[in-house]
Protein backbone atom coordinates (compact mmCIF):
# COMPACT_ATOMS: atom_id res chain seq x y z
CA UNK A 1 0.00 0.00 0.00
CA UNK A 2 1.39 3.21 -0.82
CA UNK A 3 1.06 5.98 1.68
CA UNK A 4 -1.02 8.09 -0.49
CA UNK A 5 -4.03 5.64 -0.38
CA UNK A 6 -4.53 6.76 3.07
CA UNK A 7 -6.95 9.06 3.31
CA UNK A 8 -6.07 12.83 4.07
CA UNK A 9 -3.14 12.34 2.19
CA UNK A 10 -2.47 14.25 -0.81
CA UNK A 11 0.68 14.97 -3.31
CA UNK A 12 1.88 17.71 -1.12
CA UNK A 13 1.72 15.90 2.20
CA UNK A 14 3.22 12.64 0.65
CA UNK A 15 5.99 14.43 -0.77
CA UNK A 16 7.07 15.82 2.72
CA UNK A 17 6.71 12.86 4.52
CA UNK A 18 8.78 11.16 2.14
CA UNK A 19 11.26 13.40 2.43
CA UNK A 20 11.33 13.14 5.95
CA UNK A 21 12.15 9.58 5.69
CA UNK A 22 7.76 8.39 6.40
CA UNK A 23 7.96 6.39 2.91
CA UNK A 24 5.71 3.57 4.08
CA UNK A 25 2.68 2.96 5.46
CA UNK A 26 4.19 1.51 8.49
CA UNK A 27 6.49 3.93 8.94
CA UNK A 28 3.59 6.49 9.33
CA UNK A 29 1.67 4.55 11.21
CA UNK A 30 4.32 4.44 14.54
CA UNK A 31 5.28 7.95 13.91
CA UNK A 32 4.11 10.36 17.02
CA UNK A 33 1.48 12.85 16.28
CA UNK A 34 4.82 15.42 17.39
CA UNK A 35 6.92 13.75 14.84
CA UNK A 36 4.62 14.54 12.17
CA UNK A 37 3.83 18.16 13.16
CA UNK A 38 7.54 18.41 12.50
CA UNK A 39 6.97 17.66 9.39
CA UNK A 40 4.70 20.23 8.67
CA UNK A 41 1.35 19.15 8.80
CA UNK A 42 -1.44 20.52 11.32
CA UNK A 43 -2.40 18.71 14.39
CA UNK A 44 -5.83 17.42 13.51
CA UNK A 45 -4.58 15.84 9.84
CA UNK A 46 -1.59 14.39 11.54
CA UNK A 47 -3.59 12.73 14.08
CA UNK A 48 -5.96 11.43 11.08
CA UNK A 49 -3.08 10.20 9.14
CA UNK A 50 -1.92 8.07 12.11
CA UNK A 51 -4.96 6.55 13.29
CA UNK A 52 -5.25 5.76 9.32
CA UNK A 53 -2.16 4.10 9.12
CA UNK A 54 -2.56 2.11 11.79
CA UNK A 55 -5.77 1.02 11.13
CA UNK A 56 -3.86 -0.08 7.85
CA UNK A 57 -1.18 -2.34 9.02
CA UNK A 58 -3.55 -3.86 11.57
CA UNK A 59 -3.19 -2.51 14.65
CA UNK A 60 0.88 -2.46 14.39
CA UNK A 61 0.52 -6.48 13.37
CA UNK A 62 -0.64 -7.61 15.96
CA UNK A 63 -4.22 -9.73 15.77
CA UNK A 64 -5.15 -12.46 18.41
CA UNK A 65 -4.42 -15.67 18.93
CA UNK A 66 -7.93 -17.15 17.24
CA UNK A 67 -7.72 -14.71 14.48
CA UNK A 68 -4.55 -16.63 14.05
CA UNK A 69 -6.64 -19.75 14.35
CA UNK A 70 -9.04 -18.56 11.99
CA UNK A 71 -6.73 -17.79 9.12
CA UNK A 72 -4.80 -21.41 9.57
CA UNK A 73 -8.61 -23.27 8.81
CA UNK A 74 -8.16 -21.60 5.64
CA UNK A 75 -4.74 -23.13 4.73
CA UNK A 76 -5.10 -24.79 1.56
CA UNK A 77 -2.50 -27.65 0.66
CA UNK A 78 -1.72 -28.41 -3.26
CA UNK A 79 -0.79 -31.46 -4.49
CA UNK A 80 2.40 -32.04 -6.30
CA UNK A 81 0.93 -34.89 -7.78
CA UNK A 82 3.39 -37.19 -5.93
CA UNK A 83 1.86 -39.11 -2.44
CA UNK A 84 5.07 -39.09 -1.36
CA UNK A 85 6.06 -35.80 -1.88
CA UNK A 86 2.94 -34.44 -0.53
CA UNK A 87 3.45 -36.65 2.68
CA UNK A 88 6.37 -35.33 2.92
CA UNK A 89 5.07 -31.70 3.01
CA UNK A 90 2.50 -32.69 5.36
CA UNK A 91 -0.28 -32.71 2.49
CA UNK A 92 0.81 -30.71 -0.12
CA UNK A 93 2.07 -26.91 -0.81
CA UNK A 94 0.46 -24.91 1.50
CA UNK A 95 -1.71 -21.61 0.90
CA UNK A 96 -0.01 -18.49 2.81
CA UNK A 97 3.23 -19.42 2.53
CA UNK A 98 6.34 -18.95 0.62
CA UNK A 99 7.83 -22.89 -0.49
CA UNK A 100 11.28 -22.41 -1.87
CA UNK A 101 12.57 -24.62 -4.54
CA UNK A 102 16.06 -24.92 -4.72
CA UNK A 103 18.87 -27.56 -6.26
CA UNK A 104 21.27 -27.91 -9.24
CA UNK A 105 20.15 -27.38 -12.78
CA UNK A 106 17.93 -30.31 -14.05
CA UNK A 107 16.80 -30.76 -10.41
CA UNK A 108 13.40 -30.27 -11.34
CA UNK A 109 12.02 -26.75 -9.92
CA UNK A 110 11.02 -25.99 -13.02
CA UNK A 111 9.28 -29.12 -13.58
CA UNK A 112 7.52 -28.92 -10.24
CA UNK A 113 6.02 -25.13 -11.50
CA UNK A 114 4.40 -26.74 -14.70
CA UNK A 115 2.92 -29.41 -12.75
CA UNK A 116 1.59 -27.01 -9.81
CA UNK A 117 0.48 -24.43 -12.26
CA UNK A 118 -1.78 -27.86 -14.00
CA UNK A 119 -2.75 -28.93 -10.26
CA UNK A 120 -4.02 -25.67 -8.43
CA UNK A 121 -6.90 -25.90 -11.12
CA UNK A 122 -7.98 -28.91 -9.91
CA UNK A 123 -11.49 -29.36 -7.46
CA UNK A 124 -10.12 -29.07 -4.13
CA UNK A 125 -11.05 -33.16 -3.54
CA UNK A 126 -8.75 -33.87 -6.16
CA UNK A 127 -5.45 -32.10 -4.74
CA UNK A 128 -5.99 -28.32 -6.50
CA UNK A 129 -7.28 -25.83 -5.00
CA UNK A 130 -9.46 -24.44 -7.43
CA UNK A 131 -7.96 -21.42 -8.72
CA UNK A 132 -5.73 -20.05 -11.62
CA UNK A 133 -1.87 -19.48 -11.71
CA UNK A 134 0.18 -16.86 -12.37
CA UNK A 135 3.60 -17.33 -13.33
CA UNK A 136 6.44 -15.24 -13.37
CA UNK A 137 9.19 -16.34 -15.50
CA UNK A 138 12.46 -15.12 -15.71
CA UNK A 139 14.58 -17.34 -17.64
CA UNK A 140 12.48 -17.93 -20.75
CA UNK A 141 11.74 -21.48 -19.23
CA UNK A 142 7.87 -21.72 -19.54
CA UNK A 143 6.86 -24.16 -22.14
CA UNK A 144 2.90 -24.43 -22.90
CA UNK A 145 3.66 -27.40 -24.81
CA UNK A 146 4.24 -29.14 -21.84
CA UNK A 147 1.22 -27.68 -19.82
CA UNK A 148 -0.81 -29.04 -22.35
CA UNK A 149 0.91 -32.42 -21.98
CA UNK A 150 0.31 -32.49 -18.26
CA UNK A 151 -3.36 -31.04 -18.43
CA UNK A 152 -3.88 -34.15 -20.94
CA UNK A 153 -2.75 -36.56 -18.36
CA UNK A 154 -4.72 -35.51 -15.69
CA UNK A 155 -7.98 -35.30 -18.21
CA UNK A 156 -7.88 -31.92 -18.35
CA UNK A 157 -8.86 -29.55 -21.38
CA UNK A 158 -5.41 -28.54 -22.30
CA UNK A 159 -6.19 -25.03 -23.91
CA UNK A 160 -8.58 -24.32 -21.27
CA UNK A 161 -5.77 -25.28 -18.83
CA UNK A 162 -3.02 -22.65 -20.12
CA UNK A 163 -5.68 -20.20 -20.00
CA UNK A 164 -6.19 -20.00 -16.43
CA UNK A 165 -1.99 -19.54 -16.12
CA UNK A 166 -1.37 -15.83 -16.18
CA UNK A 167 2.36 -15.81 -17.73
CA UNK A 168 4.74 -12.83 -17.36
CA UNK A 169 8.35 -12.94 -18.69
CA UNK A 170 10.25 -10.81 -16.03
CA UNK A 171 13.21 -8.68 -18.05
CA UNK A 172 15.27 -8.23 -14.81
CA UNK A 173 14.92 -7.64 -11.13
CA UNK A 174 13.18 -4.01 -11.17
CA UNK A 175 10.60 -6.04 -13.89
CA UNK A 176 10.43 -8.80 -11.43
CA UNK A 177 9.27 -6.44 -8.49
CA UNK A 178 7.00 -4.33 -10.67
CA UNK A 179 5.48 -7.90 -12.08
CA UNK A 180 5.24 -8.75 -8.04
CA UNK A 181 2.98 -5.70 -7.45
CA UNK A 182 0.90 -6.32 -10.70
CA UNK A 183 0.29 -10.02 -9.90
CA UNK A 184 -1.22 -8.64 -6.32
CA UNK A 185 -3.06 -6.09 -7.94
CA UNK A 186 -4.79 -8.89 -10.45
CA UNK A 187 -5.10 -12.02 -7.43
CA UNK A 188 -8.55 -11.43 -6.81
CA UNK A 189 -9.83 -10.60 -10.42
CA UNK A 190 -7.94 -13.69 -11.70
CA UNK A 191 -9.38 -15.94 -8.55
CA UNK A 192 -5.20 -16.81 -8.22
CA UNK A 193 -4.44 -19.93 -5.76
CA UNK A 194 -0.73 -19.89 -6.75
CA UNK A 195 1.85 -17.35 -7.97
CA UNK A 196 5.60 -19.30 -9.17
CA UNK A 197 8.49 -17.46 -9.63
CA UNK A 198 11.05 -19.22 -11.41
CA UNK A 199 13.76 -18.46 -10.97
CA UNK A 200 13.60 -16.05 -7.80
CA UNK A 201 17.38 -15.54 -7.62
CA UNK A 202 18.44 -15.18 -10.91
CA UNK A 203 18.31 -12.45 -12.17
CA UNK A 204 19.62 -10.90 -9.09
CA UNK A 205 22.29 -12.94 -8.89
CA UNK A 206 23.77 -11.80 -12.25
CA UNK A 207 22.93 -8.09 -11.59
CA UNK A 208 24.95 -8.22 -8.56
CA UNK A 209 28.03 -10.32 -9.58
CA UNK A 210 31.02 -9.19 -8.25
CA UNK A 211 29.27 -6.05 -6.91
CA UNK A 212 30.54 -5.27 -3.64
CA UNK A 213 26.97 -4.26 -3.11
CA UNK A 214 25.84 -7.89 -1.64
CA UNK A 215 24.11 -6.02 0.85
CA UNK A 216 21.85 -3.76 -1.65
CA UNK A 217 21.08 -7.36 -3.09
CA UNK A 218 19.63 -8.50 -0.26
CA UNK A 219 17.64 -5.65 0.49
CA UNK A 220 15.67 -5.88 -2.61
CA UNK A 221 15.74 -9.40 -2.78
CA UNK A 222 13.90 -9.26 0.85
CA UNK A 223 11.35 -6.78 -0.55
CA UNK A 224 10.55 -8.66 -3.44
CA UNK A 225 9.64 -12.30 -0.79
CA UNK A 226 8.30 -9.59 1.17
CA UNK A 227 5.81 -8.23 -1.44
CA UNK A 228 5.12 -11.85 -2.01
CA UNK A 229 4.24 -12.78 1.23
CA UNK A 230 2.39 -9.42 2.80
CA UNK A 231 0.25 -8.46 -0.32
CA UNK A 232 -0.03 -11.82 -2.21
CA UNK A 233 -0.05 -14.81 0.05
CA UNK A 234 -1.02 -13.42 2.95
CA UNK A 235 -4.36 -11.49 1.81
CA UNK A 236 -5.44 -14.14 -0.65
CA UNK A 237 -4.33 -17.44 0.90
CA UNK A 238 -2.05 -18.15 -2.00
CA UNK A 239 0.57 -20.52 -2.37
CA UNK A 240 3.65 -19.03 -3.64
CA UNK A 241 6.25 -21.20 -4.89
CA UNK A 242 9.89 -19.66 -6.09
CA UNK A 243 12.66 -21.23 -7.36
CA UNK A 244 16.38 -20.66 -6.58
CA UNK A 245 19.19 -22.39 -8.40
CA UNK A 246 22.42 -23.89 -6.27
CA UNK A 247 25.77 -24.43 -8.03
CA UNK A 248 27.84 -26.77 -7.47
CA UNK A 249 30.68 -25.83 -5.67
CA UNK A 250 34.00 -28.54 -7.10
CA UNK A 251 35.95 -26.73 -4.21
CA UNK A 252 33.77 -28.31 -1.48
CA UNK A 253 34.40 -31.81 -1.33
CA UNK A 254 32.48 -32.54 2.10
CA UNK A 255 30.51 -30.17 4.28
CA UNK A 256 26.85 -29.53 3.69
CA UNK A 257 25.59 -30.00 -0.09
CA UNK A 258 22.14 -27.79 0.67
CA UNK A 259 24.24 -24.42 1.14
CA UNK A 260 23.19 -22.62 -1.74
CA UNK A 261 26.52 -20.77 -3.11
CA UNK A 262 25.57 -16.85 -2.05
CA UNK A 263 24.97 -18.11 0.69
CA UNK A 264 21.14 -18.02 2.10
CA UNK A 265 19.80 -15.81 0.30
CA UNK A 266 15.71 -16.55 0.69
CA UNK A 267 16.29 -19.02 3.51
CA UNK A 268 15.14 -17.40 6.05
CA UNK A 269 11.96 -16.00 4.60
CA UNK A 270 10.58 -18.86 2.97
CA UNK A 271 8.56 -21.30 5.31
CA UNK A 272 9.38 -24.40 3.65
CA UNK A 273 12.54 -25.12 1.81
CA UNK A 274 13.15 -28.02 -0.36
CA UNK A 275 16.23 -29.45 -1.49
CA UNK A 276 15.61 -31.06 -5.12
CA UNK A 277 18.66 -33.43 -6.40
CA UNK A 278 18.87 -35.88 -9.20
CA UNK A 279 18.89 -39.20 -8.45
CA UNK A 280 18.92 -42.84 -11.22
CA UNK A 281 17.55 -41.22 -14.77
CA UNK A 282 14.17 -39.95 -14.39
CA UNK A 283 14.54 -40.43 -10.38
CA UNK A 284 14.59 -36.89 -7.95
CA UNK A 285 15.32 -36.58 -4.51
CA UNK A 286 13.43 -33.87 -2.21
CA UNK A 287 14.19 -33.26 0.90
CA UNK A 288 12.67 -30.68 3.13
CA UNK A 289 15.02 -28.43 5.45
CA UNK A 290 14.32 -26.51 8.72
CA UNK A 291 10.58 -26.76 8.53
CA UNK A 292 8.91 -24.84 11.38
CA UNK A 293 6.27 -27.72 11.70
CA UNK A 294 7.64 -30.60 10.23
CA UNK A 295 10.33 -33.49 10.19
CA UNK A 296 12.72 -33.24 7.67
CA UNK A 297 12.68 -35.74 5.60
CA UNK A 298 13.50 -37.24 2.12
CA UNK A 299 11.42 -38.64 -0.67
CA UNK A 300 12.14 -39.88 -4.00
CA UNK A 301 9.81 -38.91 -7.29
CA UNK A 302 9.88 -38.68 -10.88
CA UNK A 303 9.68 -37.03 -13.76
CA UNK A 304 8.03 -38.45 -16.56
CA UNK A 305 6.21 -37.44 -19.73
CA UNK A 306 2.97 -37.25 -17.87
CA UNK A 307 4.89 -34.83 -15.01
CA UNK A 308 5.50 -35.26 -11.61
CA UNK A 309 5.05 -38.68 -10.26
CA UNK A 310 5.56 -41.35 -7.81
CA UNK A 311 8.47 -43.78 -8.65
CA UNK A 312 5.61 -46.92 -9.63
P1 LIG B 1 17.48 -25.00 -13.86
O1 LIG B 1 16.35 -24.08 -14.17
O2 LIG B 1 18.43 -25.12 -14.99
O3 LIG B 1 18.17 -24.68 -12.59
O4 LIG B 1 16.89 -26.49 -13.69
P2 LIG B 1 15.48 -26.96 -13.10
O5 LIG B 1 15.69 -27.44 -11.72
O6 LIG B 1 14.44 -25.96 -13.34
O7 LIG B 1 15.24 -28.25 -13.99
P3 LIG B 1 13.93 -28.61 -14.80
O8 LIG B 1 12.75 -28.63 -13.93
O9 LIG B 1 13.87 -27.81 -16.03
O10 LIG B 1 14.25 -30.12 -15.12
C1 LIG B 1 14.69 -30.50 -16.37
C2 LIG B 1 14.65 -32.02 -16.40
O11 LIG B 1 13.29 -32.47 -16.32
C3 LIG B 1 15.17 -32.56 -17.68
O12 LIG B 1 16.56 -32.77 -17.61
C4 LIG B 1 14.41 -33.86 -17.81
O13 LIG B 1 15.08 -34.85 -17.07
C5 LIG B 1 13.12 -33.59 -17.12
N1 LIG B 1 12.06 -33.33 -18.11
C6 LIG B 1 11.68 -32.17 -18.63
N2 LIG B 1 10.70 -32.32 -19.53
C7 LIG B 1 10.46 -33.64 -19.57
C8 LIG B 1 9.56 -34.46 -20.31
O14 LIG B 1 8.78 -33.99 -21.12
N3 LIG B 1 9.60 -35.79 -20.07
C9 LIG B 1 10.46 -36.34 -19.19
N4 LIG B 1 10.46 -37.66 -19.01
N5 LIG B 1 11.31 -35.60 -18.47
C10 LIG B 1 11.32 -34.27 -18.66
MG1 LIG C 1 14.41 -24.11 -14.25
Amino acid sequence: MEIEELPGIGKSIAEKLRDSGYSTVEAIAAASIGELKDVGLGESSAIKIVNAAKEAVGGMGFESGLDVLKKRKLVGKLSTNSKELDALLGGGIETQAITELFGKFGSGKTQLGHQLSVNVQLPKKEGGLDGTAIFIDTENTFRPERIQQMASALGLDPNETLKNIHVARAYNSDHQMLLAEKAAELANEYGTRLVVVDSLTAHFRAEYVGRGTLAERQQKLNRLLHILQRKLSDPYNIAVVVTNQVMARPDIVFGDPTTPIGGHIVGHTATYRIYLRKGKGDKRIARLIDSPSLPEGECVFEVTTDGIRDVE
